[in-house]
């Protein structure tokens, strides 16, 4: 894994969207995984700003993203659709139908399962964006997820469900469940880009990097994955 300390945010976002821009400007049909959270909010500004300065074109670029709540959609401002929109596509070129992400409010969650599955088998990531939960998640996948899994549903655990609550009304509002990449899905990319600021990922970006590879800590299978990038903010370096 190659490794990154910057100074602080603003420089860990201006390299995580030189390495983004790398690839798109590289091959303009790319397949970009995306991610959601706080973490990715400077480099999709840097992405948006790169559009409106230099043109850079997203029309035949492919997104697929990590994961969304079971039981939202975009008539929810708290669904992953809806801030990828926002804070994204909707200041792109990009075509709306090229980027997927799972549907949190399909009827039948198994064939949904199956129907993200399917796409993410036929669209592989050239490059995937990944933050960290404070417990080691990537995507939705919490410990003790088995490194072999696929798109599949997971039930969040309470540190994530409490982690995330800062950003809706109140905790009893955050989903319990939610639609995720599987851990192999997320390996099967052929770059892997890792972003994590602040003092509360230090612990897990530390046992990521330097601890045993295990399913308790299911960012630690990215030791094993043959490109990937981790940045990191001091803070969140602080351990390492
Ligand atoms: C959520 C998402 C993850 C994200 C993580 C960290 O649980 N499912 O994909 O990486 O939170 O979020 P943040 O970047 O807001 O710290």
């Amino acid at each position: 894994m190659e490794i990154i300390i910057t100074k602080n945010y603003d420089e860990l976002s201006e390299k995580a969207s030189k390495i983004m821009l790398d690839v798109i400007k590289n091959n303009p049909s790319a397949v970009i995984g995306l991610a959601t959270g706080t973490s990715p909010l400077g480099l999709y500004n840097n992405l948006i700003k790169d559009h409106k300065e230099n043109g850079t074109s997203y029309k035949d670029i492919k997104t697929v993203n990590l994961d969304e709540y079971m039981g939202l959609d975009i008539s929810s401002n708290q669904s992953y659709v809806y801030f990828m929109r926002e804070n994204l596509f909707n200041h792109l070129d990009i075509n709306l139908n090229n980027t997927h992400i799972e549907n949190g409010k399909a009827e039948d969650p198994a064939k949904e399962c199956e129907r993200y599955n399917n796409l993410l088998h036929s669209l592989k990531q050239d490059i995937q964006l990944l933050g960290i939960g404070s417990d080691g998640h990537i995507a939705f996948n919490e410990p003790n997820t088995p490194f072999g899994s696929e798109t599949h549903i997971a039930d969040l655990t309470e540190s994530t469900i409490k982690d995330n609550s800062r950003l809706f009304n109140s905790i009893d509002e955050v989903p319990t469940k939610a639609y995720t990449m599987g851990l192999k899905n997320i390996m099967n990319a052929k770059k892997i880009l890792i972003i994590a600021n602040g003092k509360n990922k230090a612990k897990a970006v530390s046992d990521m990097v330097n601890g045993k590879i295990t399913e308790e800590v299911p960012a630690s299978i990215l030791q094993l994955h043959p490109n990937c990038t981790l940045i990191v903010d001091e803070d969140a370096g602080s351990l390492l």
